[in-house]
């Protein structure tokens, strides 16, 4: 009788995977893209290796990332990054316990390639370059460079969905992606007026540049929002956390404006920034068979 039950429940494991329509495996897939650039630059930045040394059967033998780092940082910040290196594990693991997913995709993981995100958020050169590894501060706008941006991509998903069980694993993967964005946002918050050395620009005006870039390089109006909010009768406000501010409901962005903004070339069809080869899954992958 218990090998019955045992094996009627692995049947309807397997039918519960099997039973989720096309669409659903494919959102549910490409998040898998920003989870593994996440886990990476959490878990080097903190700990000073990745998924090869932690969890090497997670990485389906992709290649492993190029230029990522430990950052020089204080036992506070080291501590809270480790944490959410970890958390990305338990998402790389639950977004592949629920659809088939890829192998882990080439990244730039290097200081030159987010020191090309900031250089184009000012729109010049920064001297030196901008190094994400250098000490809290810096890596702390590393990393707002990229959980938010997951967070619109769960939001964009939501309604698309149409299963219980991708419904429940999206829910949950927001949750924790808008905790982190949260964390490093208060974190930044604290230090918003500091002027970041040597090229004399304050942590708000930082972030409120990068998000100008995001909104450009997707293309689809104002999806994000830094620290500060300056308004036109130049009255500043504090802006802990980026919403639409009628209902406060958190931005959503579709896969296609989360490729031109982690490709940085504002195209979907064309890869580059973080995924020099582009994201794999069905939906990147058709953007980059269809630019052949
Ligand atoms: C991956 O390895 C861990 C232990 O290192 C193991 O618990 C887990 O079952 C493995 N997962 C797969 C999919 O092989
Ligand atoms: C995409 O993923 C598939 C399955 O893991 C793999 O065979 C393919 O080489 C990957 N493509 C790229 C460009 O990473
Ligand atoms: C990583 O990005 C930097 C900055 O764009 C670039 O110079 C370097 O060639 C890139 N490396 C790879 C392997 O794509
Ligand atoms: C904010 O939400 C309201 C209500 O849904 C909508 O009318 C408005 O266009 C939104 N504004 C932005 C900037 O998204």
């Amino acid at each position: 009788m218990v090998t019955t039950c045992m094996s009627m429940s692995i049947l309807l494991l397997a039918s519960a995977k099997a039973k989720l329509p096309k669409s659903d495996m494919d959102l549910l897939e490409f998040p898998l893209n920003l989870e593994y650039l996440e886990a990476e630059f959490f878990l080097y930045g903190s700990m000073g290796r990745g998924l090869d040394h932690i969890q090497p059967n997670l990485t389906g033998g992709g290649p492993p990332p190029v230029g990522v780092r430990t950052a020089n940082l204080s036992p506070l910040v080291r501590d809270i990054i480790a944490q959410f290196g970890y958390q990305e594990i338990g998402h790389i693991r639950a977004i592949k316990s629920t659809v088939p997913g890829f192998a882990r995709p080439l990244m730039n993981l290097s200081a030159a390639s987010f020191a090309n995100v900031i250089n184009n958020a000012f729109g010049r050169p920064l001297h030196p370059p901008f190094d994400p590894y250098a000490n809290d501060i810096n890596y702390l706008i590393a990393s707002y460079v990229i959980p938010y941006v997951g967070l619109t991509g769960y939001v964009g998903a939501t309604p698309l969905l149409q299963t219980p069980t991708a419904k429940r694993l999206v829910g949950g993967l927001l949750g924790i992606e808008s905790g982190q964005d949260a964390v490093l946002r208060t974190l930044l918050y604290q230090r918003a007026k500091e002027r970041l050395i040597p090229y004399g620009v304050t942590v708000a005006e930082i972030t409120n540049r990068i998000s100008e870039l995001r909104n450009k390089l997707g293309d689809a109006g104002l999806k994000d929002e830094g620290l500060i909010n300056i308004d036109v009768g130049g009255e500043i406000t504090g802006n802990i956390l980026a919403a639409n501010d009628t209902y406060w409901l958190s931005y959503g962005r579709t896969p296609e404006e989360v490729l031109r903004i982690v490709y940085q070339t504002g195209k979907e069809q064309h890869p580059g920034g973080f995924f020099p080869c582009g994201a794999n899954g069905t939906i990147a992958r058709q953007y980059l068979k269809s630019a052949k």
